[in-house]
């Protein structure tokens, strides 16, 4: 017996690390709670939506977000030396979600098309139940708004707006952590075998494609990514968790505060074909899943569209993508997502 226990112990500590890390494992152990408040989530979910609806689509919401995403894509065009009158434009229609051919949203826009008609449109918030809970969610990570540190890729520049559904308006001081796969489908932080090379064990250290900010006036952060690429079983998407009532500690991460909501967020499927015919996304061997089967994707979009919406950046895909999206969340409710790792190695 006594000789059986080292022998345990190797074979433990060889597989417990997998099932531990193991993200869409996670994703499918669901208990009768969890089935049992989503659905209460989602019956409440259509009137929440409707009663926010007319106080985002209000004047000052509406023209505020037109005015801010235009003079962002306008900045980010002059930094970068794109000729603005030479832009193809594009943008997604709201409402739609899966199976829609957006091309001809695309091709039906006028040449020179007007801030209203490329950044306005419905706003409509997305509300996301908490059991799409957050594979590969790392504790600890910085408050910074440029996540895109050495990872080549196509630039991607996301605005999130939070809204407080309990009174439809922005919620300012709430903290954003959101957090991605880089271009060939590896997370940052964690080590493994569903990750990337699961010997790479230097990985762990690695913070890149992950960040928080702190929502302003007007419900938003803004962040400097690269296009997340695809791995095994998931479609491209974009994780995100919003903590109310923190603060921000001296070495620059958050401290304190509740959990408000988990959730993810995707892009039309056009969008990651285009930006997938290019480098260095053509060096991803692992599997894609297209939109249409993505498990999770599936479910969000059965209440609402959590697709970002967007407009291209230049004539070339490689010149880079503006994104953004509206989230309704309750900033009362308290959640207890599992992180897989904490920066620096220390208790979760
Ligand atoms: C993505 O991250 C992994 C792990 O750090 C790395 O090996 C890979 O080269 C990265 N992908 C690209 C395109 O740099």
């Amino acid at each position: 017996m006594l000789l059986l226990s080292p022998f345990l112990f190797l074979i433990l500590s060889t597989i417990l690390p997998n099932i531990v890390a193991h993200p869409e494992k996670q994703e499918d152990v669901r208990s009768p709670q969890d089935i049992q408040a989503r659905r209460e989530f989602l019956h409440g979910a259509g009137d929440t939506l409707s009663r926010c609806r007319s106080a985002l689509n209000g004047r000052s919401i509406s023209e505020k977000a037109i005015k801010r995403r235009a003079q962002w894509a306008r900045a980010l065009r002059a930094k970068d030396g794109i000729l603005v009158d030479k832009l193809s434009l594009g943008r997604r229609d709201f409402g739609t979600v899966l199976n829609t051919d957006h091309e001809q949203h695309r091709s039906g826009l006028g040449s020179h098309p007007s801030d209203e008609e490329l950044f306005g449109g419905r706003i409509d918030c997305v509300l996301q139940p908490e059991v799409t809970v957050g594979p590969y969610w790392v504790k600890g990570e910085m408050v910074r708004n440029d996540i895109a540190e050495d990872q080549p890729g196509t630039p991607l520049y996301m605005e999130l707006q939070i809204i407080d559904t309990t009174n439809c308006q922005p919620l300012s001081g709430a903290f954003v952590d959101v957090w991605q796969a880089n271009a060939t489908g590896v997370y940052s932080g964690v080590v493994s075998r569903s990750n990337g090379n699961r010997y790479d064990l230097a990985n762990k250290e690695r913070t890149y494609n992950r960040g928080i900010q702190k929502t302003d006036s007007d419900g938003v952060v803004a962040f400097k990514s690269i296009f997340p690429g695809h791995y095994t079983g998931r479609t491209h998407h974009v994780h995100l968790i919003t903590t109310i009532d923190a603060g921000k500690t001296s070495s620059g991460t958050l401290s304190g505060g509740h959990i408000s909501h988990v959730g993810q967020v995707f892009f039309d499927q056009d969008l990651t074909d285009t930006v997938e015919q290019d480098y260095p996304y053509t060096t991803n061997t692992q599997p894609r899943t297209p939109n249409r089967d993505d498990r999770i994707m599936q479910e969000e979009s059965e209440t609402m569209d959590p697709v970002f919406k967007y407009v291209w950046l230049g004539k070339k895909a490689t010149d880079g993508v503006l994104a953004w999206i509206t989230i309704g969340i309750d900033p009362r409710a308290v959640y207890h997502p599992r992180a897989a790792a904490t920066v620096g190695g220390g208790s979760k």
